[in-house]
């Protein structure tokens, strides 16, 4: 045992801001990842109960739990069940001197999360000949700004990729290329600001960081529900809102398609108000048991904006995403893209034109396809066999999947359970703004983890269930319930 390890917690300097762009609990691990890396806590260290620590810095005890099981998940924290929470021992911190570079974080053994795709299948020796050709053939004048809109080429073979595959109506002059959806988001935001919009409505759930996006650009962010049938548009008309961000091919997280009624109800509510969409098309390329999906965007392109990205077919590492714009913003869309940085990396922006071109993304889509195809069959039987009891849903399509557990599962325990065992995965409530009485749903990524490590996470998972099952609460161990099923 560390010498340094006390009977007392370790006074710890934390503090958090309210509104601002980082989660309470992001801030929370920051800060505590921070100490840890510069020795201010050391190895064995005992630290604030999530109480105590939820009362000091004045937030709910459930953020101080998440960010406690996201570190213990990284390797910095030791949670045990019934013991007091400490720095890990095994961390080897020998403290961050000034310039130093902060030491990664381990990697989880298990790692489900969600909305990662599989890097190690990066096709390198393609997007290196696309590379190679975009260096080689770039002519002198293109390696100055230029349009901040993007190259003409990728323009072009954007507009009809986007076509042919997912059906978006899209001149090559009404395409902005940008570093990915996150900026997408924020341009479009601005835009529609600068233009008199004040509040746009977002999904709920959804990942929380947009609406902040929403804010930051000075628009109010409002909530609508989302339910089997995606999107409730009904429910749209009564927040006032002027714009809608939605993701109808594969409602993210849930999973929902936003079905033919809701589709045609939403055309309605975005010509009777004159209101624009901003249609994430995020993951559209990955359906396993149903044929695709087409854009919204291909049904009304004067009122949706398309938005695409490269993160999870090639990899977010690119920063490379794309806008393909009514009329209406085209314009102020370019002049915010200009403001922002000038335009995205030309030479990158040749080499994905070349890799269109060549089919090279349909190739590695078709190999991507079965390979996560396969992941998801091993999961769902995995999950099957070790918990039972669990409904799983939103298997058609995507990277993840969600898991219904029984409502007497405690989710701080059991995320502390499985942070003790270093798997990592997200829960429906990482994707809400309000405290949700609901019961806990998994959100388990196959993206990335290897198909021989399928079998051992799940039941670890299962173990964590079975771990976070208390006499106190009344759960039933994973299998002992009934129903269930994959849907
Ligand atoms: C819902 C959703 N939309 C879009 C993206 C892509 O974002 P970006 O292009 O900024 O990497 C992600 C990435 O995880 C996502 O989860």
């Amino acid at each position: 045992m560390a010498s340094n390890q006390t009977s007392q917690p370790v006074e710890l300097l934390l503090s958090v801001t309210r509104g601002g762009r980082m989660r309470l609990g992001a801030q929370i691990e920051d800060q505590l990842r921070c100490a840890i890396r510069k020795g201010a806590a050391k190895p064995g260290t005992r630290i604030p109960s999530t109480r105590d620590l939820a009362r000091q810095i004045g937030v709910s005890r459930h953020v101080v739990v998440e960010a406690y099981a996201q570190l213990a998940t990284e390797g910095y924290l030791s949670l045990r069940q019934g013991a007091p929470p400490r720095v890990s021992d095994a961390l080897s911190v020998t403290g961050e001197t000034h310039g130093s570079r902060p030491s990664s974080p381990p990697a989880p053994r298990f790692d489900f999360r969600p909305s990662m795709p599989d890097v190690s299948a990066f096709p390198r020796t393609a997007w290196l000949r696309a590379m190679r050709e975009a260096i080689t053939t770039i002519p002198d004048a293109d390696l100055q700004y230029g349009d901040p809109a993007g190259v003409e080429a990728l323009q072009s073979s954007l507009s009809s990729y986007l076509g042919r595959v997912r059906g978006v109506v899209a001149d090559p002059a009404r395409v902005v290329v940008t570093s990915g959806y996150t900026q997408s988001l924020a341009l479009v935001c601005r835009a529609l600001a600068a233009r008199g919009s004040s509040r746009v409505a977002f999904e709920d759930p959804t990942d929380t960081e947009y609406p902040q996006i929403a804010s930051r650009a000075g628009l109010e962010p409002v909530s609508v529900p989302v339910d089997d049938d995606g999107l409730q548009v009904d429910r749209l008309a009564r927040t006032g809102a002027e714009a809608v961000v939605v993701t109808p091919a594969h409602q993210h997280p849930t999973g929902a398609v936003l079905s033919g009624e809701r589709r045609a109800a939403l055309l309605r509510w975005l010509r009777e108000h004159d209101a624009v969409a901003i249609e994430d098309d995020y993951d559209a390329e990955y359906r396993y048991d149903r044929g695709a999906i087409g854009s919204l965007q291909g049904l009304e392109p004067d009122r949706v904006v398309y938005a695409g990205s490269a993160s999870k077919t090639l990899a977010p590492a690119l920063r490379l995403g794309w806008l393909v714009l009514p009329p209406r913003l085209l314009e102020s869309v370019r002049q915010e893209k200009m403001r922002a940085d000038h335009g995205s990396a030309r030479i990158q922006q040749r080499a994905l034109a070349s890799f269109l071109e060549r089919g090279d993304l349909d190739r590695h889509l078709r190999r991507m396809r079965a390979r996560y195809r396969t992941r998801r069959d091993l999961l769902v039987d995995e999950l099957a066999r070790a918990i039972p009891g669990a409904t799983v849903r939103g298997i058609a399509a995507g990277l993840h999947l969600t898991v219904e557990l029984p409502a007497h599962y405690d989710e701080p325990t059991l995320l502390a359970e499985a942070a003790a065992r270093r798997v990592a995965f997200n829960t429906m409530r990482d994707y809400r703004t309000d405290a949700d009485p609901s019961p806990p749903l998994l959100m388990l990524g196959y993206g990335q983890i290897s198909e021989s490590s399928i079998h051992a996470g799940v039941r670890e998972i299962a173990e964590a269930i079975n771990a976070a099952t208390s006499p106190r609460t009344g759960g039933a161990r994973p299998g002992a319930t009934t129903g269930g099923g994959a849907r």
